[in-house]
């Protein structure tokens, strides 16, 4: 009862973590913080902060384990809190800056949707993110840091070796199809997104130095998909859009595609009935919930593919609780 009682408080008041874990970061506190604490007034001094707030802030973030509280107003860094700074391997900067901001203001539109059963967003407005740069960059390299591990496990689970080209539909800057080519050295890549990430995915391939291998072609699957691959792979695209944008997005892929070759979701699967551990999930789902997306089942996910001309072949897990789920034009 005590252990169900202080759970929930710590679910209760979850979300002071998330914000201040953010305001830090985009502020640039856990850029400066140095493993040698340093004094809360200098770097409030430097960031253009103000100077007692920095403090209380620091020393509430000290309780998180994202810093240490050293000295009487003097501060250093955790390796916890490492992970946020912008150079670190695998930063959680991104991640942090998507979820305080556009991630936490869309969560507040749930109750609207609960109550009218419309979302609360209206429907991913891409066009809308990717004009603000500050949210853009956060967002897509979020999504393409967090593709990579996803990727890496695909590019175990899945022979591409019979391709010559893939095609990452709503592929972003690009993180799963540089590890897909990087697992593959013989395989040529594009990435088919909308025209504003084209800079971005350029400047992101050519840093993981698979530039050479991929190029980027601008449209929306809306319209139509470039024809020309024979691999298509759709990773975090289905759970965007309700049922009828995703059959649009399907028939355009289905369209540039030859008989029998390869469509490669990469989606977290909705168990039937959920369990505790599902959280990622139906986490997910909540995010999704107020631009019109959805997490579906395999059941749903199979219809969704039927009714668009493929037939699904192969379910395999792979990493951050997603799975590819094979399917083949017919
Ligand atoms: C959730 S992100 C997934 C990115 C990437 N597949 C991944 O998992 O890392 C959705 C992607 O779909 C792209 N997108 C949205 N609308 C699109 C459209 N109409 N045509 C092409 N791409 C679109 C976005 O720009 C974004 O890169």
């Amino acid at each position: 009862m005590q252990e169900d009682n202080q759970a929930l408080r710590a679910m209760i008041t979850a979300g002071w973590r998330t914000r201040l874990i953010y305001e830090g970061v985009r502020t640039g506190l856990f850029d400066a913080l140095e493993e040698t604490p340093r004094e809360a007034g200098a770097l409030a001094a430097e960031l253009g902060l103000d100077g007692e707030t920095t403090f209380r802030v620091l020393r509430a973030l000290s309780t998180l384990s994202v810093c240490r509280h050293a000295g009487a107003s003097s501060f250093a860094i955790t390796p916890m809190g490492a992970q946020l700074k912008s150079d670190a391997e695998n930063s959680l900067r991104s991640l942090s800056i998507h979820w305080g901001g556009r991630v936490m203001a869309s969560l507040g539109t749930i109750g609207h949707t609960l109550e009218t059963g419309e979302p609360g967003q209206g429907g991913g407005d891409f066009d809308g993110l990717h004009a603000s740069t500050f949210d853009a960059q956060a967002f897509n390299r979020t999504m393409a840091e967090q593709s990579r591990p996803v990727a890496k496990a695909m590019a175990q689970v899945h022979d591409f070796g019979s391709y010559d080209l893939v095609m990452d539909v709503g592929g972003g800057f690009g993180g799963l199809l540089t590890e897909v080519l990087l697992a593959n050295p013989a395989l040529h890549g594009v990435i088919y997104d909308l025209p504003a990430v084209e800079k971005g995915a350029a400047d992101y391939l050519a840093d993981a130095g698979v530039a050479g291998r991929a190029r980027f072609t601008g449209g929306s699957f809306f319209e139509s998909v470039a024809p020309g691959a024979d691999c298509l792979v759709l990773k975090f695209i289905l759970h965007d859009w309700d049922d009828a944008e995703c059959a649009a997005i399907l028939a355009n892929c289905r369209a540039a595609m030859a008989k029998d070759t390869d469509l490669l979701i990469v989606e977290r699967i909705m168990p039937e009935i959920v369990q505790p551990e599902n959280e990622d999930v139906v986490r997910q789902d909540m995010v999704m919930m107020p631009i019109n997306g959805k997490e579906r089942t395999l059941a749903e996910m199979e219809k969704l593919g039927a009714d668009a001309g493929f037939a699904l072949v192969d379910v395999k897990p792979l990493t951050e609780g997603c799975s590819l789920i094979a399917m083949r034009a017919v």
